[in-house]
């Protein structure tokens, strides 16, 4: 193949958000705090800190404001918050997010599911939100998500022509960035590929994200169709964390460190420490209370060689 893997891939890191969102066990604040300055040392440029939904529906993230106020805020990195809601838009910006990143799934029953609206509801809201933030003091931009983009764990199948006419219409709106996400891990290399091509001729590949699970073990793969197809920004959870909670069968996001070893295997620059980061995934079970599913932070780099055996040093 003539591919030359030198275009930059941006991970964003979403471990903050969607990672410690389905977790079970309390995280305190402190330690929330800790790991999203902890994940800036290691070089991301984009993180998904929290998110400002219902406490009732997310009750782990419910110290939004909390994190956002105790986080040491580093130059050049982008603070993302995930809103449902205008309610959740007030919060995310009196907080100082500098980036909302809204969230509509392409499928009416997950989008009821998670949101407990319709997706007519969910854009109305959108176009409230964009006014509040166009008014808004301190500039921030917008995201917003496709999320079921690939597949719904409801209605099967998800209408290619229907994700790219919500991608369009988020972008009339005047919502610049777009991600479009498999929440449950039902995407194929192919399928990224055809719709990531179709994606880039409504939206230009520097405000594209592409939001993988690896609930059927194919996260990687569609990062590397989606890469080869023109897409440059990926988001990933550290340790493989994440699901959204409102999805069955939902599991863990596209490991960080993970991609960040594919990376720097393949020489495409990503600008983040890998070292780093899988000192920092191996602090996880500690925080969650049970083993996570990245394999990079278990088997170390190919780079980390063992010491030869005596019995070996001997033949
Ligand atoms: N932040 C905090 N509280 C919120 C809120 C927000 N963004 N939006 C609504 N609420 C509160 C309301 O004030 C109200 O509180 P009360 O019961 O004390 O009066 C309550 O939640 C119900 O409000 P309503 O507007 O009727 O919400 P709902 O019950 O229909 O739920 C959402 C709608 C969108 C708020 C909720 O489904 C949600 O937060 N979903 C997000 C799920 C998620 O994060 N999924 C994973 C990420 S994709
Ligand atoms: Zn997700």
């Amino acid at each position: 193949m003539n591919f030359a893997y030198k275009e930059p891939l941006i991970v964003q890191e979403v471990a903050p958000r969607d990672g410690l969102q389905i977790e079970k066990q309390w995280v305190d604040t402190a330690d929330k705090i800790a790991l999203i300055d902890a994940l800036a040392a290691c070089g991301f440029t984009r993180i998904e800190a929290g998110s400002f939904v219902s406490p009732k529906a997310i009750p782990a993230l419910r110290d939004g404001e909390a994190v956002f106020n105790g986080i040491v805020r580093k130059e050049g990195v982008i603070y993302v918050a995930l809103v449902p809601n205008v309610k959740g838009a007030e919060r995310a910006l009196a907080a100082r997010a500098n980036e909302l990143n809204l969230v509509m799934s392409a499928s009416q029953t997950h989008n009821r599911a998670n949101m407990r609206m319709s997706c007519e509801d969910s854009l109305a809201g959108f176009g409230d939100i964009v006014r509040l933030v166009q008014g808004a003091s301190a500039p921030v931009s917008l995201n917003a998500t496709v999320a079921t983009a690939f597949g719904c764990p409801f209605e099967g199948r998800v209408d290619e022509d229907r994700v790219v006419s919500i991608a369009r219409t988020y972008r009339e709106m005047g919502i610049a960035g777009i991600t479009l996400a498999d929440t449950t891990g039902m995407a194929n290399p192919r399928q990224v590929a055809r719709l990531v091509e179709r994606v880039l001729a409504e939206v230009p590949a520097a405000d594209l994200t592409l939001h993988f699970h690896n609930t059927r073990g194919l996260g990687l793969a569609n990062v590397l169709a989606a890469y080869h197809a023109g897409a440059r920004r990926f988001d990933a959870a550290l340790g493989g964390l994440g699901g959204c909670p409102f999805a069955p069968g939902a599991s863990g996001n596209i490991c960080t460190e993970d991609l960040v070893n594919l990376c720097d295997e393949m020489g495409i620059p990503s600008g983040i420490d890998l070292v780093r980061l899988i000192g920092l995934s191996r602090t996880l079970p500690g925080l969650v209370g049970h083993e996570v599913p990245g394999q990079v932070a278990k088997a170390g780099r190919n780079c980390d060689v063992h010491a030869v055996p005596e019995y070996v040093r001997a033949i």
